[in-house]
């Protein structure tokens, strides 16, 4: 199947307020065989706790900073801090479509969130969290609520133990003393902190829409951007889509299967629905 039939197809297959936000990510899938090489290992800097010199205004002075290297992000695929990149220039285009429809309003939370398990949904989240935190007019705090499979603080080559929101809502733990910088200007992480046996539950949980709405008011002067599970596999997502004010899904070409957009597209509630990005997409003409 052509990218252009993939295209039509899943465009087909939705009606209404959708608009579609073509992603062309890197043709890296030649290189390197997707599940072979995982995620880059956790780096030297992980389990450091500095103070941030509350260069990031009160609420951060007690954010740990781990920064993360230039190596670790290639590795790992996460291209929005790189210069003259195509790829970065989609993220580009993303977050420019995504200010357009949400500033107006002053709408900043947003859930990224897929049809099936590994179409790309961390993977855009970071780039897309990185990109925004690039404009110079915006801030980010990227959120991973995917207590099925973590893997943003994977991604940033952090310890893979490190605490987030498990231990906020299982020991207690303070948000701020679980706020991660990454060293990328304006952007924070809030890790998960491990896999949760019950996360519906806790999801749908009163201490967790309390958690959301108290993040939306205390930063409301930057995007908050929340990883989450694909729609098909768990009701995590959809629990969860009460508490955001916007979504983005994640397709991934020669992949996501329109019966797929269908049933989720049923289940969602389609006035929040941004967008969907299409990823892993070849160039056309063989190129980029
Ligand atoms: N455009 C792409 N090109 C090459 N590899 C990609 C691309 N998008 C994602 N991948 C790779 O596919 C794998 C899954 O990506 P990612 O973890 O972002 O997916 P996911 O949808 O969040 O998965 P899960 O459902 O398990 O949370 C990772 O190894 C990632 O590097
Ligand atoms: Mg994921």
């Amino acid at each position: 199947m052509t990218d252009r039939n993939v295209h039509e197809r899943l465009a087909s297959s939705v009606k209404g307020p959708i608009q579609w936000i073509q992603k062309t990510m890197e043709r890296m899938k030649t290189l390197q065989a997707r599940r072979s090489n995982g995620v880059t290992p956790p780096n030297e800097n992980s389990g450091g706790v500095l103070d941030a010199n509350g260069t990031d205004g009160l609420h951060f002075t007690r954010t740990r900073v781990m920064p993360v290297s230039r190596e670790i992000f290639r590795r790992n695929r996460i291209v929005a801090l790189e210069e003259m990149s195509p790829v970065a220039d989609q993220f580009k285009l993303l977050r420019t479509q995504i200010f357009h429809r949400t500033r107006p309003g002053g709408l900043n939370t947003i859930q990224v969130s897929g049809f099936s398990s590994e179409d790309g949904k961390s993977l855009v989240a970071v780039n897309l969290a990185i990109s925004i935190a690039r404009d110079a007019r915006q801030t980010t705090l990227l959120v991973d609520v995917d207590f099925r499979h973590p893997s943003l603080h994977l991604l940033f080559g952090l310890h893979p133990e490190t605490p987030g929101l498990k231990q906020h809502f299982l020991d207690g733990a303070p948000i701020e003393s679980l706020l991660v910088s990454p060293g990328i200007d304006k952007l924070t992480l809030l890790p998960a902190g491990g896999r949760i046996a019950h996360s519906t539950e806790l999801i749908g949980s009163p201490a967790m829409e309390a958690l959301i709405g108290e993040l939306k008011e205390r930063y409301s002067d930057r995007y908050v951007i929340f990883d989450t599970p694909p729609i098909a596999e768990c009701p995590d997502p959809l629990v969860f889509s009460e508490y955001v004010e916007a979504m983005i899904l994640v397709a991934r070409a020669d992949h996501t299967r329109s019966g797929a957009v269908r049933a989720a597209m049923d289940r969602v509630p389609r006035g929040k629905v941004l967008g969907i990005v299409l990823n892993d997409m070849k160039a056309e003409g063989g190129g980029r």
